[in-house]
């Protein structure tokens, strides 16, 4: 997405890529729509895709592919031991990272398990900026607790902090003082953070973080699965970045880093994942788990065919005209929305638009599930479906009480390369008609709750008709329109 200005002024993204494959969409008419959701326990993740018309769900494994990438997967080299695939994809983590070894697993929350398990122990503190689902989810399997110590602006939604996904240092130094260096397997930053609005962390944080923990002899650890965006706003938002080549960020990363996972159905648009280092003792440490839950080392449970994609997706994440399209896509859907009033999390960030659950529905409280209750609202009334971030997706506290999110959002990711500025038009016009109509949106209680990631297979019904209510109004203002 090259620097192209417009005659009339207008400023708009243009994609500096074409379409070549295409799949065709349905949209149900909206009674249809609540059927299906109520059907699905007022849960998106268990809507039929058939039901759905824009899937902004989510962007693992279903970021648009490149022609190079389908062309590499007829290189995959199916050898179970010694294959090609794994030496070009070794080649390819090298490039970016500067870092010599690779392991590979077959997808992001692999890497956490193995890391959990070779380095978290009861009682063990994980530093972090935020928690994701899955992270907290081994780290707490195993006896360990997280301890989130992100600057007090990323959980502002108003701030304009260019970095809200930053660690604070002084929290950090403090928690150390009070838990001991010992009882800290390894501090981890999250490149950016996926639940608090895709929100980057700068190169000075990692930087700063890096020589604390180098200090104190405490590993540290990258989440690199959203890294394609944060690289943008290292880019573009870091002053003292601007002039430094995208791989020349990545390569420091690797550097500060004593370890860089990712889930490569986020970064490298493949699907799959991949722990490196650059350290001979952490590589042997960790190596064993891979034959053990994963597969052979030169696979990992990957298939060859995703690792050919995944190498070519490392190279093509290090070209500007790529990262910047999702980027830019947010900002557009989220200025769209914010001109008509629907409060977003800002600035935008990266993975998606994030709505301000709490601020659209303030007669809601979390009780009722606030973000998950405007997914369901939302999928009636566009047939989109995006995803609840909030209290749905925190797991219950030991003693069984509700935690509730810090944020309660609505994200609506955009997968990269995926959808057309005129599909989100559509999605924001039925967010902000929704906007109108929000004192028709009720809660939502569960009537079927899993114990661990609830927001995954829970299923939960509207407290009270309000649903039906939505669908009426529908009717009413759209006549008979889908
Ligand atoms: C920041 C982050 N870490 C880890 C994961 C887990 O990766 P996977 O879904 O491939 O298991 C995700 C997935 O969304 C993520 O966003």
């Amino acid at each position: 997405m090259a620097n192209v200005k417009f005659f009339s002024g207008k400023s708009l993204p243009v994609e500096m890529h074409k379409t070549r494959m295409v799949q065709k969409l349905n949209l149900l008419p909206v009674e249809q729509r609540k059927e299906a959701m109520l059907n699905a326990g007022c849960n998106t993740f268990l809507l039929q895709n058939r039901d759905v018309f824009l899937d902004m769900l989510t962007d693992s494994g279903t970021n648009a592919m490149s022609d190079q990438q389908m062309a590499a997967m007829m290189l995959a080299d199916d050898s179970y031991a010694g294959s090609q695939t794994f030496v070009r994809l070794q080649e390819a983590c090298t490039h970016m990272f500067g870092t010599k070894f690779l392991l590979p697993t077959h997808q992001g929350r692999a890497c956490e398990n193995i890391l959990a398990q070779a380095y978290v122990r009861e009682g063990s503190v994980v530093p972090m900026n935020f928690h994701f689902t899955t992270t907290k989810a081994h780290i707490t399997r195993m006896g360990g607790t997280v301890e989130e110590i992100l600057i007090d602006e990323g959980l502002n939604i108003n701030s304009t902090h260019p970095f809200k996904g930053n660690i604070d240092l002084a929290k950090l130094e403090d928690l150390v003082a009070r838990v001991g260096a010992d009882n800290i397997p390894f501090v981890r930053i999250e490149a950016g953070t996926n639940l608090i609005g895709g929100q980057p962390v700068s190169l000075q944080n990692f930087r700063e973080v890096s020589a604390f923990c180098r200090n104190k002899g405490i590993r540290f650890v990258i989440d690199a699965s959203l890294l394609c965006d944060n690289l943008y706003f290292i880019k573009t938002r870091e002053e003292a970045c601007k002039d430094m080549e995208l791989v020349d960020i990545t390569r420091e990363l690797g550097s500060l880093a004593d370890i860089i996972y990712f889930s490569a159905r986020k970064l490298g648009c493949a699907r799959g994942g991949a722990i490196v280092t650059n350290s001979r003792a952490i590589y042997e440490e960790l190596r064993d788990f891979v034959p053990l839950f994963e597969g052979f080392l030169t696979y990992g449970g990957m298939s060859v065919r995703e690792m050919e994609i995944l190498a070519v997706g490392l190279y093509e994440s290090l070209d500007l005209d790529f990262i910047m399209q999702a980027p830019l896509f947010i900002q557009a859907f989220s200025e769209e929305l914010q001109a008509k009033g629907v409060p977003v999390v800002n600035p935008s960030g990266g993975l998606g638009c994030h709505v301000d659950a709490s601020a659209f529905l303030p007669h809601l409280d979390q009780t009722q599930y606030i973000a998950g209750a405007l997914a369901a609202a939302f999928y009636v009334a566009s047939g989109v479906r995006g995803m609840e971030r909030g209290t749905m997706s925190e797991q219950r506290e030991p003693d069984g009480s509700e935690r509730f999110a810090q944020m309660e959002l609505l994200r609506l990711a955009l997968p990269k390369r995926v959808f057309s500025l005129s599909q989100i038009q559509y999605a924001a016009d039925r967010l902000a008609w929704l906007y109108e109509n929000r004192s028709l949106i009720g809660g939502l209680r569960y009537v079927e709750e899993p114990k661990i990631m609830r927001f995954f297979f829970g299923r939960l019904e509207p407290v009270g008709d309000w649903m039906e209510k939505l669908t009426a109004a529908f009717r009413r203002d759209f006549g008979d329109s889908l």
